[in-house]
Protein backbone atom coordinates (compact mmCIF):
# COMPACT_ATOMS: atom_id res chain seq x y z
CA UNK A 1 0.00 0.00 0.00
CA UNK A 2 1.47 3.57 -0.92
CA UNK A 3 2.01 6.48 1.54
CA UNK A 4 -0.74 8.30 -0.52
CA UNK A 5 -3.20 5.74 0.85
CA UNK A 6 -2.69 6.88 4.37
CA UNK A 7 -2.94 10.41 3.85
CA UNK A 8 -5.92 10.22 1.91
CA UNK A 9 -6.94 7.69 5.00
CA UNK A 10 -6.02 10.34 7.20
CA UNK A 11 -8.23 12.79 5.80
CA UNK A 12 -5.51 14.49 3.55
CA UNK A 13 -1.71 15.93 4.28
CA UNK A 14 -3.84 19.29 5.86
CA UNK A 15 -4.84 16.75 8.60
CA UNK A 16 -1.54 15.25 9.02
CA UNK A 17 0.39 16.87 12.02
CA UNK A 18 3.43 14.45 12.30
CA UNK A 19 4.95 10.99 10.76
CA UNK A 20 6.95 8.14 12.49
CA UNK A 21 8.55 5.28 10.96
CA UNK A 22 9.22 2.41 13.58
CA UNK A 23 10.16 -0.21 12.68
CA UNK A 24 8.68 -2.07 10.01
CA UNK A 25 5.88 0.59 9.96
CA UNK A 26 4.63 3.90 9.13
CA UNK A 27 2.21 6.03 11.47
CA UNK A 28 0.94 9.13 10.95
CA UNK A 29 -0.97 11.40 13.50
CA UNK A 30 -3.71 13.19 12.82
CA UNK A 31 -5.09 17.09 14.02
CA UNK A 32 -8.63 16.17 13.56
CA UNK A 33 -9.86 12.07 13.89
CA UNK A 34 -13.20 13.06 12.62
CA UNK A 35 -12.10 13.83 9.19
CA UNK A 36 -10.28 10.30 9.36
CA UNK A 37 -12.14 7.86 6.42
CA UNK A 38 -13.21 4.76 7.36
CA UNK A 39 -10.05 2.59 7.59
CA UNK A 40 -9.54 -1.23 6.39
CA UNK A 41 -8.24 -3.72 9.10
CA UNK A 42 -4.50 -3.70 8.59
CA UNK A 43 -4.74 -0.05 9.37
CA UNK A 44 -4.36 0.35 12.84
CA UNK A 45 -6.04 3.47 14.73
CA UNK A 46 -6.18 4.45 18.19
CA UNK A 47 -4.85 7.49 20.59
CA UNK A 48 -1.03 7.34 21.91
CA UNK A 49 -0.65 9.85 24.65
CA UNK A 50 -3.99 12.52 23.11
CA UNK A 51 -2.62 12.06 19.90
CA UNK A 52 -4.88 10.14 17.24
CA UNK A 53 -2.77 7.47 15.05
CA UNK A 54 -2.92 6.21 12.02
CA UNK A 55 -0.61 3.14 11.50
CA UNK A 56 0.40 0.22 8.90
CA UNK A 57 3.10 -1.84 7.73
CA UNK A 58 5.85 0.16 5.32
CA UNK A 59 6.07 -1.69 1.79
CA UNK A 60 8.71 -1.96 -0.09
CA UNK A 61 7.35 0.30 -2.19
CA UNK A 62 7.35 3.26 0.65
CA UNK A 63 10.76 5.14 0.08
CA UNK A 64 12.79 7.47 2.50
CA UNK A 65 11.87 10.08 0.00
CA UNK A 66 7.91 9.38 -0.59
CA UNK A 67 8.76 10.19 3.80
CA UNK A 68 10.67 13.12 2.93
CA UNK A 69 7.74 14.65 0.31
CA UNK A 70 5.46 14.25 3.22
CA UNK A 71 7.77 15.85 5.66
CA UNK A 72 8.51 18.66 3.44
CA UNK A 73 4.42 19.69 3.48
CA UNK A 74 4.06 19.06 7.48
CA UNK A 75 6.93 22.03 7.79
CA UNK A 76 5.09 23.53 5.32
CA UNK A 77 1.85 23.87 7.47
CA UNK A 78 3.76 23.59 10.76
CA UNK A 79 5.89 27.29 9.81
CA UNK A 80 2.31 28.55 8.70
CA UNK A 81 0.96 27.82 12.16
CA UNK A 82 3.48 29.38 13.82
CA UNK A 83 3.73 32.27 12.11
CA UNK A 84 0.56 32.93 14.38
CA UNK A 85 3.09 33.22 17.39
CA UNK A 86 5.80 35.36 15.68
CA UNK A 87 4.20 38.54 17.68
CA UNK A 88 6.64 39.79 20.77
CA UNK A 89 3.97 39.67 23.43
CA UNK A 90 4.15 42.93 25.91
CA UNK A 91 6.05 41.73 28.90
CA UNK A 92 7.77 44.06 31.86
CA UNK A 93 10.17 41.34 31.65
CA UNK A 94 11.82 41.16 28.43
CA UNK A 95 14.91 42.24 27.34
CA UNK A 96 16.20 44.86 25.89
CA UNK A 97 19.36 44.05 24.09
CA UNK A 98 19.57 40.15 25.53
CA UNK A 99 18.09 37.68 23.08
CA UNK A 100 14.55 36.20 23.82
CA UNK A 101 11.71 34.24 21.55
CA UNK A 102 8.64 36.15 20.78
CA UNK A 103 6.30 33.76 22.61
CA UNK A 104 6.85 30.00 24.05
CA UNK A 105 10.03 29.02 25.21
CA UNK A 106 14.02 29.33 24.15
CA UNK A 107 16.34 27.23 25.17
CA UNK A 108 19.89 26.35 23.38
CA UNK A 109 21.59 28.25 21.05
CA UNK A 110 22.61 26.43 17.92
CA UNK A 111 24.69 26.56 14.99
CA UNK A 112 26.61 29.54 16.18
CA UNK A 113 28.88 30.21 13.53
CA UNK A 114 30.54 33.09 11.18
CA UNK A 115 29.49 32.09 7.45
CA UNK A 116 29.53 34.09 4.03
CA UNK A 117 30.73 37.66 6.20
CA UNK A 118 28.03 37.36 8.42
CA UNK A 119 27.56 35.68 12.32
CA UNK A 120 24.69 33.28 12.28
CA UNK A 121 22.84 32.10 15.62
CA UNK A 122 20.20 29.94 15.82
CA UNK A 123 17.93 28.92 18.93
CA UNK A 124 16.01 26.02 20.32
CA UNK A 125 12.24 27.06 20.23
CA UNK A 126 8.67 25.72 20.92
CA UNK A 127 6.62 27.83 19.89
CA UNK A 128 2.97 27.53 21.43
CA UNK A 129 3.80 27.32 24.93
CA UNK A 130 6.20 27.94 27.97
CA UNK A 131 7.12 23.81 27.80
CA UNK A 132 10.13 22.02 26.20
CA UNK A 133 8.14 20.20 23.47
CA UNK A 134 8.63 19.40 19.91
CA UNK A 135 11.82 21.71 19.28
CA UNK A 136 12.17 24.32 15.81
CA UNK A 137 15.41 26.07 15.07
CA UNK A 138 14.98 29.67 14.62
CA UNK A 139 17.59 31.68 12.64
CA UNK A 140 18.86 35.23 13.55
CA UNK A 141 21.96 36.98 11.43
CA UNK A 142 24.16 39.70 12.45
CA UNK A 143 26.75 41.74 11.00
CA UNK A 144 27.99 43.42 14.59
CA UNK A 145 27.57 40.62 16.75
CA UNK A 146 25.18 43.21 18.84
CA UNK A 147 22.44 43.90 16.21
CA UNK A 148 20.55 40.47 15.72
CA UNK A 149 18.24 40.61 12.71
CA UNK A 150 15.68 37.78 12.55
CA UNK A 151 15.73 35.83 9.57
CA UNK A 152 13.59 32.51 9.52
CA UNK A 153 12.05 29.80 11.34
CA UNK A 154 14.93 27.64 9.84
CA UNK A 155 13.89 24.06 11.22
CA UNK A 156 10.67 22.10 12.35
CA UNK A 157 10.33 18.54 13.42
CA UNK A 158 8.62 17.43 10.16
CA UNK A 159 9.88 14.32 9.45
CA UNK A 160 9.65 10.75 10.57
CA UNK A 161 13.16 11.19 11.73
CA UNK A 162 13.00 14.16 14.16
CA UNK A 163 9.26 14.37 15.00
CA UNK A 164 9.77 15.15 18.51
CA UNK A 165 12.23 17.66 18.54
CA UNK A 166 15.12 19.22 15.55
CA UNK A 167 16.91 19.05 19.13
CA UNK A 168 20.54 20.75 19.22
CA UNK A 169 23.75 21.06 17.12
CA UNK A 170 26.50 22.88 15.53
CA UNK A 171 26.88 24.17 12.17
CA UNK A 172 30.03 24.06 9.69
CA UNK A 173 30.52 26.61 7.16
CA UNK A 174 32.23 24.28 4.18
CA UNK A 175 33.03 25.12 0.93
CA UNK A 176 30.68 28.06 0.91
CA UNK A 177 27.48 25.82 2.15
CA UNK A 178 26.49 25.81 5.83
CA UNK A 179 25.62 22.62 6.95
CA UNK A 180 23.26 22.42 10.01
CA UNK A 181 24.07 19.43 12.22
CA UNK A 182 21.51 18.33 14.89
CA UNK A 183 19.90 15.71 16.74
CA UNK A 184 16.63 14.17 15.12
CA UNK A 185 14.38 13.57 18.28
CA UNK A 186 11.50 11.13 17.77
CA UNK A 187 9.22 9.22 20.48
CA UNK A 188 7.69 5.89 19.53
CA UNK A 189 4.49 4.35 21.22
CA UNK A 190 2.79 4.24 24.26
CA UNK A 191 6.08 4.26 26.02
CA UNK A 192 7.17 7.19 24.42
CA UNK A 193 10.07 5.37 23.35
CA UNK A 194 13.01 7.69 22.75
CA UNK A 195 14.50 7.09 19.13
CA UNK A 196 18.02 9.19 18.43
CA UNK A 197 19.80 10.22 14.86
CA UNK A 198 22.22 12.74 14.23
CA UNK A 199 20.90 14.77 10.84
CA UNK A 200 21.98 17.12 8.94
CA UNK A 201 20.30 20.04 6.76
CA UNK A 202 21.80 22.73 4.64
CA UNK A 203 21.27 26.31 4.80
CA UNK A 204 19.28 27.67 1.57
CA UNK A 205 20.03 31.22 0.38
CA UNK A 206 16.40 32.40 1.69
CA UNK A 207 17.37 31.15 5.08
CA UNK A 208 14.70 27.96 4.73
CA UNK A 209 16.86 24.85 5.78
CA UNK A 210 17.10 21.67 3.23
CA UNK A 211 16.58 18.62 5.31
CA UNK A 212 19.53 16.25 3.94
CA UNK A 213 18.28 13.09 6.78
CA UNK A 214 20.35 10.67 9.22
CA UNK A 215 24.03 10.66 9.02
CA UNK A 216 24.01 8.25 11.92
CA UNK A 217 20.87 6.16 12.23
CA UNK A 218 21.94 3.89 15.00
CA UNK A 219 23.55 3.91 18.65
CA UNK A 220 27.32 2.81 19.05
CA UNK A 221 26.88 -0.18 22.32
CA UNK A 222 26.84 0.79 25.46
CA UNK A 223 24.95 3.76 25.12
CA UNK A 224 21.28 4.66 25.95
CA UNK A 225 19.37 7.21 23.39
CA UNK A 226 20.31 9.83 25.02
CA UNK A 227 23.13 10.35 22.43
CA UNK A 228 22.77 13.96 21.16
CA UNK A 229 23.67 17.59 21.03
CA UNK A 230 26.64 17.16 17.89
CA UNK A 231 29.52 19.44 17.40
CA UNK A 232 32.00 19.16 14.53
CA UNK A 233 35.22 20.36 14.03
CA UNK A 234 38.54 19.25 11.96
CA UNK A 235 41.33 18.01 13.89
CA UNK A 236 43.87 15.81 12.70
CA UNK A 237 43.16 15.05 9.34
CA UNK A 238 39.55 14.74 9.38
CA UNK A 239 35.99 15.98 10.17
CA UNK A 240 35.02 14.98 14.17
CA UNK A 241 31.64 14.56 15.49
CA UNK A 242 31.41 14.92 19.19
CA UNK A 243 28.16 13.63 21.01
CA UNK A 244 26.91 14.14 24.81
CA UNK A 245 25.65 10.42 25.13
CA UNK A 246 24.87 8.32 28.51
CA UNK A 247 26.37 4.88 29.24
CA UNK A 248 24.07 2.36 29.84
CA UNK A 249 25.33 2.20 33.51
CA UNK A 250 23.86 6.02 33.54
CA UNK A 251 27.00 7.42 33.52
CA UNK A 252 27.57 10.56 31.21
CA UNK A 253 30.15 10.33 28.46
CA UNK A 254 31.61 12.20 25.38
CA UNK A 255 31.08 9.93 21.92
CA UNK A 256 33.50 10.48 18.79
CA UNK A 257 33.00 9.98 15.79
CA UNK A 258 34.87 10.51 12.36
CA UNK A 259 34.26 11.43 9.38
CA UNK A 260 36.28 12.46 5.73
CA UNK A 261 33.43 13.63 3.88
CA UNK A 262 31.30 14.75 6.51
CA UNK A 263 28.77 12.83 5.27
CA UNK A 264 29.61 9.27 6.02
CA UNK A 265 30.64 8.70 10.05
CA UNK A 266 32.46 6.06 12.02
CA UNK A 267 32.54 5.36 15.90
CA UNK A 268 35.93 6.05 17.40
CA UNK A 269 34.89 5.75 21.26
CA UNK A 270 33.60 7.20 24.25
CA UNK A 271 35.51 9.36 26.39
CA UNK A 272 35.74 10.55 29.85
CA UNK A 273 36.59 7.86 31.81
CA UNK A 274 39.73 9.91 33.30
CA UNK A 275 37.12 11.93 35.14
CA UNK A 276 34.67 9.75 36.47
CA UNK A 277 31.96 9.63 37.98
CA UNK A 278 30.67 12.61 36.88
CA UNK A 279 26.98 12.89 36.48
CA UNK A 280 24.30 10.55 34.58
CA UNK A 281 24.44 12.61 31.21
CA UNK A 282 26.49 15.11 29.03
CA UNK A 283 24.62 17.47 27.06
CA UNK A 284 26.14 20.12 24.15
CA UNK A 285 29.58 19.21 23.87
CA UNK A 286 32.23 22.36 22.36
CA UNK A 287 35.29 22.17 22.03
CA UNK A 288 38.20 24.66 20.74
CA UNK A 289 41.56 26.50 21.71
CA UNK A 290 42.82 29.39 23.47
CA UNK A 291 46.05 30.03 23.10
CA UNK A 292 47.45 26.29 21.55
CA UNK A 293 45.29 24.84 24.78
CA UNK A 294 42.16 22.85 23.73
CA UNK A 295 39.38 22.74 25.90
CA UNK A 296 36.17 20.98 26.46
CA UNK A 297 32.60 22.21 27.24
CA UNK A 298 29.60 20.49 27.68
CA UNK A 299 26.39 20.33 30.40
CA UNK A 300 26.67 17.60 32.88
CA UNK A 301 23.84 16.34 34.49
CA UNK A 302 23.52 14.48 37.86
CA UNK A 303 26.75 16.67 39.98
CA UNK A 304 25.58 17.16 43.27
CA UNK A 305 27.28 20.48 45.43
CA UNK A 306 28.25 20.32 48.73
CA UNK A 307 26.77 23.96 49.30
CA UNK A 308 22.70 23.07 50.98
CA UNK A 309 21.48 26.36 48.56
CA UNK A 310 22.99 24.80 45.56
CA UNK A 311 20.41 22.33 44.62
CA UNK A 312 20.33 22.32 40.84
CA UNK A 313 22.33 19.44 39.51
CA UNK A 314 22.79 20.85 35.80
CA UNK A 315 25.64 22.50 35.63
CA UNK A 316 27.88 23.76 32.84
CA UNK A 317 32.01 23.03 33.15
CA UNK A 318 35.05 23.66 31.19
CA UNK A 319 38.58 21.27 31.02
CA UNK A 320 41.47 21.05 29.30
CA UNK A 321 41.48 18.28 27.24
CA UNK A 322 44.30 16.93 25.07
CA UNK A 323 44.53 14.80 22.37
CA UNK A 324 47.21 12.54 21.58
CA UNK A 325 48.97 11.38 18.34
CA UNK A 326 46.50 8.21 18.37
CA UNK A 327 43.63 10.83 18.18
CA UNK A 328 42.68 10.22 21.49
CA UNK A 329 41.04 12.65 24.18
CA UNK A 330 42.42 12.83 28.00
CA UNK A 331 41.17 15.18 30.31
CA UNK A 332 42.66 17.00 32.23
CA UNK A 333 41.95 20.46 34.91
CA UNK A 334 38.11 21.32 34.74
CA UNK A 335 36.07 24.72 36.03
CA UNK A 336 32.63 25.66 36.42
CA UNK A 337 32.12 28.51 33.35
CA UNK A 338 29.37 30.43 35.34
CA UNK A 339 28.52 30.17 38.94
CA UNK A 340 25.15 31.96 39.15
CA UNK A 341 21.86 30.29 38.39
CA UNK A 342 21.15 30.28 35.05
CA UNK A 343 23.72 29.11 32.34
CA UNK A 344 23.68 26.08 30.09
CA UNK A 345 24.33 24.70 27.35
CA UNK A 346 26.82 27.31 25.78
CA UNK A 347 28.09 27.71 22.12
CA UNK A 348 30.82 28.95 20.73
CA UNK A 349 32.32 30.24 17.45
CA UNK A 350 35.56 32.10 16.14
CA UNK A 351 35.07 35.70 15.38
CA UNK A 352 36.04 36.92 11.25
CA UNK A 353 39.70 38.90 13.76
CA UNK A 354 39.89 35.47 15.47
CA UNK A 355 38.18 35.81 19.16
CA UNK A 356 36.82 32.69 20.63
CA UNK A 357 33.30 34.31 21.83
CA UNK A 358 30.43 32.29 23.35
CA UNK A 359 26.64 32.46 23.70
CA UNK A 360 24.67 30.50 26.83
CA UNK A 361 21.27 29.89 27.45
CA UNK A 362 20.17 32.10 30.41
CA UNK A 363 17.74 29.22 31.74
CA UNK A 364 17.91 25.37 32.86
CA UNK A 365 16.26 22.13 31.96
CA UNK A 366 13.46 22.26 34.75
CA UNK A 367 12.60 25.08 34.84
CA UNK A 368 9.46 26.50 33.05
CA UNK A 369 7.50 28.34 35.16
CA UNK A 370 8.67 31.91 35.74
CA UNK A 371 6.69 35.42 35.84
CA UNK A 372 7.39 36.12 32.11
CA UNK A 373 4.74 32.82 31.26
CA UNK A 374 2.32 34.98 32.60
CA UNK A 375 2.64 36.51 29.12
CA UNK A 376 3.77 34.38 27.26
CA UNK A 377 7.54 33.70 26.99
CA UNK A 378 10.57 32.20 28.89
CA UNK A 379 13.89 31.92 28.81
CA UNK A 380 16.40 34.10 27.29
CA UNK A 381 20.05 33.92 25.91
CA UNK A 382 23.30 35.28 27.89
CA UNK A 383 25.84 38.42 26.92
CA UNK A 384 27.90 37.12 24.37
CA UNK A 385 31.26 36.99 26.11
CA UNK A 386 34.88 36.66 24.62
CA UNK A 387 36.76 33.62 26.49
CA UNK A 388 40.68 33.57 27.14
CA UNK A 389 42.89 31.72 28.62
CA UNK A 390 44.73 33.84 30.86
CA UNK A 391 47.17 33.51 33.71
CA UNK A 392 46.16 29.67 33.94
CA UNK A 393 42.60 30.57 33.93
CA UNK A 394 39.57 30.97 31.76
CA UNK A 395 38.74 34.23 31.75
CA UNK A 396 36.03 35.71 30.37
CA UNK A 397 34.68 39.38 29.44
CA UNK A 398 31.30 40.34 27.60
CA UNK A 399 32.25 41.13 23.98
CA UNK A 400 33.73 44.61 22.88
CA UNK A 401 31.16 45.54 20.78
CA UNK A 402 28.47 45.95 23.72
CA UNK A 403 29.89 48.73 24.55
CA UNK A 404 27.88 50.19 21.24
CA UNK A 405 25.20 49.36 23.54
CA UNK A 406 26.43 52.43 26.28
CA UNK A 407 23.75 55.61 26.01
CA UNK A 408 25.11 57.89 28.70
CA UNK A 409 28.28 57.22 30.90
CA UNK A 410 27.88 58.88 34.28
CA UNK A 411 29.57 58.47 37.52
CA UNK A 412 27.53 57.33 40.79
CA UNK A 413 28.06 57.43 44.40
CA UNK A 414 26.21 54.28 45.79
CA UNK A 415 25.24 54.60 49.67
CA UNK A 416 22.80 53.14 51.55
CA UNK A 417 20.59 55.89 50.94
CA UNK A 418 20.37 54.54 47.05
CA UNK A 419 19.39 55.93 43.93
CA UNK A 420 16.36 55.48 41.77
CA UNK A 421 18.30 54.13 38.03
CA UNK A 422 15.33 55.08 36.25
CA UNK A 423 16.32 51.82 34.24
CA UNK A 424 16.77 48.26 34.50
CA UNK A 425 19.11 47.93 31.24
CA UNK A 426 22.33 49.06 32.37
CA UNK A 427 26.08 48.36 32.67
CA UNK A 428 27.96 49.45 36.45
CA UNK A 429 31.05 48.71 36.98
CA UNK A 430 32.10 49.31 41.03
CA UNK A 431 34.92 47.65 43.34
CA UNK A 432 33.58 47.26 46.51
CA UNK A 433 35.38 46.09 49.98
CA UNK A 434 34.41 42.86 51.99
CA UNK A 435 31.19 43.55 54.14
CA UNK A 436 29.47 45.47 51.70
CA UNK A 437 26.29 44.46 49.64
CA UNK A 438 25.12 45.92 46.91
CA UNK A 439 21.10 46.06 46.56
CA UNK A 440 19.87 45.82 42.86
CA UNK A 441 16.68 45.93 40.54
CA UNK A 442 14.75 47.24 44.04
CA UNK A 443 11.75 49.08 45.53
CA UNK A 444 10.76 49.03 49.09
CA UNK A 445 9.38 45.46 48.82
CA UNK A 446 11.97 43.31 46.15
CA UNK A 447 15.84 43.35 45.18
CA UNK A 448 18.65 41.56 44.49
CA UNK A 449 21.86 41.27 46.92
CA UNK A 450 25.06 41.07 45.45
CA UNK A 451 26.80 40.18 49.37
CA UNK A 452 30.49 39.91 50.08
CA UNK A 453 30.46 38.22 53.01
CA UNK A 454 33.77 38.48 54.54
CA UNK A 455 32.93 35.41 57.31
CA UNK A 456 32.51 33.13 54.93
CA UNK A 457 35.29 34.62 51.97
CA UNK A 458 31.81 34.22 49.74
CA UNK A 459 30.06 36.38 46.94
CA UNK A 460 26.62 35.80 47.66
CA UNK A 461 23.97 36.48 44.73
CA UNK A 462 20.45 36.44 46.88
CA UNK A 463 17.22 36.58 44.94
CA UNK A 464 15.26 35.18 47.77
CA UNK A 465 13.56 38.28 47.88
CA UNK A 466 12.10 38.63 44.09
CA UNK A 467 9.12 37.17 42.33
CA UNK A 468 10.70 34.09 41.15
CA UNK A 469 8.97 30.62 40.75
CA UNK A 470 10.99 28.11 40.22
CA UNK A 471 14.96 27.70 41.21
CA UNK A 472 17.41 28.26 43.72
CA UNK A 473 17.70 31.94 45.30
CA UNK A 474 21.05 31.50 46.57
CA UNK A 475 24.65 30.87 44.84
CA UNK A 476 27.66 31.35 46.40
CA UNK A 477 31.14 31.89 44.95
CA UNK A 478 34.29 31.26 47.21
CA UNK A 479 36.40 34.02 46.42
CA UNK A 480 40.14 33.44 47.00
CA UNK A 481 41.01 37.64 48.08
CA UNK A 482 41.39 39.61 50.93
CA UNK A 483 41.00 42.29 48.32
CA UNK A 484 38.61 44.48 47.29
CA UNK A 485 36.61 43.20 44.53
CA UNK A 486 35.65 44.15 41.69
CA UNK A 487 32.17 44.04 39.42
CA UNK A 488 31.39 44.44 36.31
CA UNK A 489 27.07 43.61 36.16
CA UNK A 490 25.40 43.88 32.80
CA UNK A 491 21.30 44.43 33.73
CA UNK A 492 18.39 43.59 31.69
CA UNK A 493 15.00 44.10 32.70
CA UNK A 494 14.93 40.65 34.37
CA UNK A 495 18.66 39.44 34.60
CA UNK A 496 21.96 40.41 35.76
CA UNK A 497 25.22 39.09 34.63
CA UNK A 498 28.28 39.71 37.12
CA UNK A 499 31.82 39.60 35.98
CA UNK A 500 34.13 39.18 38.96
CA UNK A 501 37.67 40.80 39.11
CA UNK A 502 37.40 41.46 35.29
CA UNK A 503 35.98 37.76 34.18
CA UNK A 504 37.65 36.00 36.22
CA UNK A 505 34.42 34.47 37.50
CA UNK A 506 31.03 34.93 36.48
CA UNK A 507 27.74 34.77 38.12
CA UNK A 508 24.39 34.75 35.94
CA UNK A 509 20.84 35.30 37.15
CA UNK A 510 17.35 35.76 35.93
CA UNK A 511 16.19 37.96 38.48
CA UNK A 512 12.17 39.01 38.28
CA UNK A 513 11.31 42.19 40.44
CA UNK A 514 8.30 44.56 39.27
CA UNK A 515 9.09 47.25 36.50
CA UNK A 516 9.52 50.00 38.72
CA UNK A 517 11.92 48.48 40.62
CA UNK A 518 14.85 50.48 39.73
CA UNK A 519 17.00 51.16 42.57
CA UNK A 520 20.31 50.73 43.86
CA UNK A 521 22.13 51.14 47.29
CA UNK A 522 24.73 50.12 49.05
CA UNK A 523 25.22 48.67 52.20
CA UNK A 524 27.90 48.94 54.77
CA UNK A 525 29.83 51.11 52.02
CA UNK A 526 30.33 53.96 50.12
CA UNK A 527 31.61 53.52 46.18
CA UNK A 528 32.01 55.15 42.95
CA UNK A 529 30.79 53.65 40.37
CA UNK A 530 30.85 53.93 36.60
CA UNK A 531 27.15 53.87 35.52
CA UNK A 532 25.93 53.50 31.83
CA UNK A 533 21.88 53.20 30.71
CA UNK A 534 22.10 50.39 27.81
CA UNK A 535 19.80 51.06 24.49
CA UNK A 536 16.82 48.62 23.53
CA UNK A 537 18.00 46.95 19.89
CA UNK A 538 15.87 43.88 20.72
CA UNK A 539 13.45 44.60 18.44
CA UNK A 540 14.74 43.37 14.98
CA UNK A 541 15.66 39.78 16.17
CA UNK A 542 11.63 39.48 16.01
CA UNK A 543 10.03 38.77 12.34
CA UNK A 544 8.58 41.84 10.77
CA UNK A 545 4.73 41.75 11.35
CA UNK A 546 2.83 42.24 7.79
C1 LIG B 1 19.97 20.96 26.53
C2 LIG B 1 19.10 20.04 25.71
C3 LIG B 1 19.89 19.33 24.64
C4 LIG B 1 18.83 19.00 23.63
C5 LIG B 1 17.97 20.23 23.70
C6 LIG B 1 16.52 20.01 23.40
O1 LIG B 1 19.28 21.99 27.09
O2 LIG B 1 18.45 19.12 26.54
O3 LIG B 1 20.61 18.21 25.08
O4 LIG B 1 19.34 18.79 22.36
O5 LIG B 1 18.11 20.75 24.99
O6 LIG B 1 15.83 21.21 23.32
Amino acid sequence: MSLQFLIELAGGVDNISRILAPEGRVVVAVRDAKQVLPTPDFVVEESVLGEWQLSMPRCNSISDEDLATLGRLIAKQQKAIAQNYLKPTDCPYRPQWHISPPQGLLNDPNGFIFHNGEYHLFYQWYPYACEHKDKYWVLLKSQDLVNWNWQSIALTPSDWFDSHGVFSGHAVSHEGELLLFYTGNTRLGHDRKRQTMQCVARLNADNSAEKLGPIIRSLPEGVTEHFRDPKILFRQDKWHMLLGAQTTDLQGRLAVYHSNDLMHWSFDSLYGDDIAPFGYMWECPDMFELNGKLFFVFGPQGIKSQNPNHTIEHQNRIFNIEQDNQGRFHFGDGWQLDAGFDFYAPQTMETEDGRRVMVGWMGLPDEVDQPSCDNGWIHQFTALRELKWYGGRIVQSPIRELAELRESQTILSLDEHGIDLATKSYELNVTLPWGSALKLMSDEKFGVLLELDKAQGVLRFDRTNTEIRQGDVVRELSLDTEKDVHLQILADSSSLEVFINHGEHVMTGRVFTPASATHIALNGACANAEFAALKSVVASTFAPMQ
